[in-house]
């Protein structure tokens, strides 16, 4: 039989196959609060301006309380026929409230309705993702604090460059998740308009108070063009990229844990809470949580590319496809939550491991810029001959099997015999990373301002 919602031309019902296709009710359930608030303003607004009686819209504010906390409940039936949440929750207001429920559709469309229903999750995860963010960001603030001073080697292509404190890497962390953090801030100011009463696509002959409605929602104020208003996803794709940008981020740190936590650095131990073991090899602890990390990227920028692909053919305005915009932001934001909770977790539970971090700091040669610009500051030697002469003393410690402190000063002075021994003051690396001062540096003086600015900026 024909569509209750939508049938009036309708001779026959749809193929079972065409059920199929066209329902989104799988899914979309998933924002009935969202879709409840938006018909409870609506109604509220319709009533304020005189468009429905105000016993009817009390009639529909409360039933549609009780469907809500039906669906809480778990007591709803969904129907497949009814295609979504919009037409379910409205079907159900009908069983309910009988007549005054045919009121609610007044001077609104399923358009503008999915549009402010989508707004409202997608805003919320803005603010969730804000959440977990900060929550991330204090874990790394704390291990920074209690490893200020901490020496580690400080990498380039994975190799030792110079050292660098603990303090100071966690705090480069903390600075990349600062910046989602703005992101998701400044996409939420961006999206805070509200669609409702923009209709099909063309606005509504009725009195309407879209400033109501959009205030009653919580946002800043209605959007200003109806046809974009619900042809616009530009809010979830921005949603997306911001967690496209945070999940590679994550990403980027779950790949330090696995290197790190492995036996041939072991510059960190994961919890046991964090790690898993193997059915053959006893001896493992593996880190499946950051490995699990390292490839959320993948399925979160999945869902940024191909809503974008969904969406950039799309004449103006609301085409079915825009349907597909959902499963993929609730995906993304599923294992965003996932992902920043489980790093949260990861990194307040890891131990440091300060000895192995200070004698891996030490190898490699890690301070032979410090004798490079110590040449050049004690000797007056210009930087590219000082750089010459330090990799000429690596090359010789290397060919002893010794690191450069451990070179003799008559080894030294074979190579350049204008050195002194005050050149090994800066070959050790405590007085190395403690040297660095410059703004933004590795030193631990410095290290502390950030996180002073960074506490500061979070109290
Ligand atoms: N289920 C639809 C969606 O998610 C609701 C909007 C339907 N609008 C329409 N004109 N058929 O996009």
């Amino acid at each position: 039989s024909a569509n209750a919602m939508w049938g009036g031309r309708f001779s026959a019902g749809p193929d079972a196959i065409m059920e199929a296709i066209n329902a989104s009710i799988g899914y979309d359930q998933r924002m009935a609060r969202q879709d409840i608030e938006g018909s409870r303003a609506h109604a509220a607004m319709l009533a304020a301006t005189g468009v429905i009686t105000d016993s009817d819209a009390d009639a529909i504010r409360e039933g549609l309380l009780t469907v809500l906390s039906e669906i809480e409940k778990g007591e709803f039936q969904f129907s497949t026929a009814l295609e979504d949440i919009h037409m379910n929750v409205e079907a159900r207001l009908k069983e309910i409230v009988g007549e005054p429920a045919g009121r609610l559709h007044t001077a609104r469309s399923r358009n503008d309705q999915v549009a402010t229903d989508f707004k409202l999750w997608v805003r919320g995860q803005m603010d969730a993702a804000i959440e977990g963010l900060t929550a991330l960001v204090r874990a790394l603030l704390s291990q920074a604090e209690m490893g200020a001073d901490w020496v580690m080697p400080g990498f380039t292509h994975l190799q030792t460059a110079q050292p660098v404190t603990w303090g100071h890497h966690m705090m480069a962390y903390v600075e990349m998740f600062g910046r989602d953090i703005s992101r998701f801030e400044d996409a939420r100011k961006r999206m805070n308009e509200c669609p409702l009463g923009s209709a099909a696509l063309a606005g509504t002959s009725f009195p309407i108070d879209r400033h109501m409605t959009a205030e009653a929602l919580g946002f800043d104020r209605p959007t200003a063009n109806s046809l974009d208003a619900v042809a616009d996803r530009d809010f979830a794709l921005e949603f997306l990229s911001a967690s496209t940008l945070t999940a590679m981020h994550l990403s980027r740190l779950a790949e330090e844990l696995v290197i790190w936590s492995s036996a041939q650095f072991r510059f960190v131990r994961m919890s046991d809470k964090w790690s898993t073991g193997s059915s053959i090899m006893p001896q493992k602890r593996n880190p499946d949580a950051a490995e699990l990390l390292r490839a959320k990227i993948g399925r979160i920028m999945g869902a940024s590319v191909g809503l974008m692909t969904v969406m950039k053919g799309l004449p103006l305005a609301y085409s079915k496809d825009m349907q597909e915009d959902k499963e993929q932001v609730f995906d993304a934001a599923d294992n965003l939550m996932l992902g920043l909770a489980a790093m949260t977790g990861m990194v307040s539970d890891m131990e440091g491991q300060r000895e192995n971090l200070e004698a891996a700091a030490a190898s490699g040669f890690s301070t032979a810029t410090d004798l490079a610009d110590w040449l050049v500051r004690a000797l007056n030697m210009p930087f590219r001959d000082a750089h010459h002469v330090t990799g000429s003393l690596v090359a010789m410690a290397e060919g002893k099997g010794c690191d450069l402190p451990d070179l003799s000063l008559e080894e030294m002075q074979s190579v350049h015999d204008a050195i002194t021994s005050e050149v090994f003051d800066v070959l050790g690396v405590h007085n190395s990373v403690a040297s660095r001062t410059s703004y933004g540096g590795t030193a631990p003086s410095e290290v502390r301002k950030q996180i002073a600015r960074w506490t500061e900026k979070l109290a």
